[in-house]
């Protein structure tokens, strides 16, 4: 869809993508009910998430830790993980929803939404059962994050709604390509790893597309106000995935790990390699402001 970033996006192209990405979503969807393993008690044997991605992989803490304790943290954490891809689902389902609030449901682009929307639904359940299996308490943003969400997911509308929803579908797709591969993972984990990254893939499609078509004439300060909008957003989102609660409830002394953690350059590093596209594409899109590094530097995606 090249033809969109020079112009505003004829909406028979717009109806394209739509069509094509319900026909995408008609060949494959999944129903995680049937697809994924949920009775087979828990294999403690396994890793809950590729131990690269753990916040503690790389520290001379990680290094003391026992192999029991590194899977459990890892478990709690990819069920943290889980837990605030629920919180954020929820944001993202709301928001669509009142995009297409009374708009015409013969447009192509309206049925893709609704479609959207079940999708997160099923993956919601899916994470609430895998953390769940994973014996992973509610992990929640904190209150003031809670908060914020609620007033992101009632006002926040065009393009920075699909912006912050793209990159938190990035992110999110980056380390669960990673733990679907992963053997050293649970397979049930693996299993929902992988129906999230493919129903996922015709989310981000959407979101860039609707990003791109929505910027269309947008003004300077306009794309300032949203490339900031954005920004805080995504650093909210991706500092609230791995719960501080983890450490303790996999054992650990929760002071040392979250120090440790704070300052874990691998960490922080696969972060960034692995957001290097998705910045690319908001750069492109002109949300790369000054002020909007500022955000994604602290949250070490640039
Ligand atoms: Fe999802
Ligand atoms: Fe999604």
């Amino acid at each position: 869809m090249v033809a969109v970033e020079s112009g505003v996006a004829p909406q028979q192209d717009r109806d394209d993508v739509a069509r094509r990405l319900l026909d995408s979503s008609e060949t494959l969807s999944y129903d995680p009910t049937e697809e994924v393993d949920w009775d087979t008690p828990l294999d403690t044997s396994y890793h809950g998430a590729s131990p690269e991605w753990s916040t503690l992989y790389g520290t001379s803490y990680w290094d003391e830790m026992s192999p029991e304790q590194q899977r459990e943290l890892t478990r709690q954490e990819a069920a943290s993980v889980a837990s605030t891809g629920i919180w954020f689902e929820m944001i993202l389902q709301q928001m669509v929803l009142r995009d297409f609030y009374a708009k015409d449901p013969t447009d192509p682009s309206f049925q893709w939404a609704l479609t959207e929307i079940a999708d997160e639904c099923r993956h919601s359940i899916m994470f609430a059962r895998g953390a769940a299996k994973l014996g992973a308490p509610a992990y929640r943003p904190n209150r003031v994050v809670v908060e914020l969400g609620r007033l992101f997911k009632s006002v926040a509308f065009g393009e920075s709604a699909y912006a912050a929803i793209l990159v938190a579908e990035e992110v999110l797709d980056v380390m669960q390509r990673d733990w679907m591969r992963d053997e050293r993972v649970a397979p049930f984990v693996r299993t929902i790893n992988n129906i999230h990254v493919v129903e996922e893939s015709r989310h981000m499609k959407f979101a860039r597309e609707e990003t791109k078509a929505r910027l269309q004439g947008s003004g300077k300060l306009r794309r300032q106000v949203d490339a900031l909008v954005v920004a805080i957003a995504s650093y909210f989102i991706v500092t609230s995935m791995v719960n501080k609660d983890v450490y303790a409830n996999a054992g650990l002394d929760p002071e040392r790990a979250i120090r440790e953690a704070k300052a874990n350059e691998h960490h922080k590093s696969m972060m960034r390699s692995s957001c290097a596209g998705l910045m690319e594409f908001l750069n492109s899109a002109g949300l790369l402001t000054r002020s909007a590094m500022w955000f994604y530097k602290r949250a070490n995606l640039i």
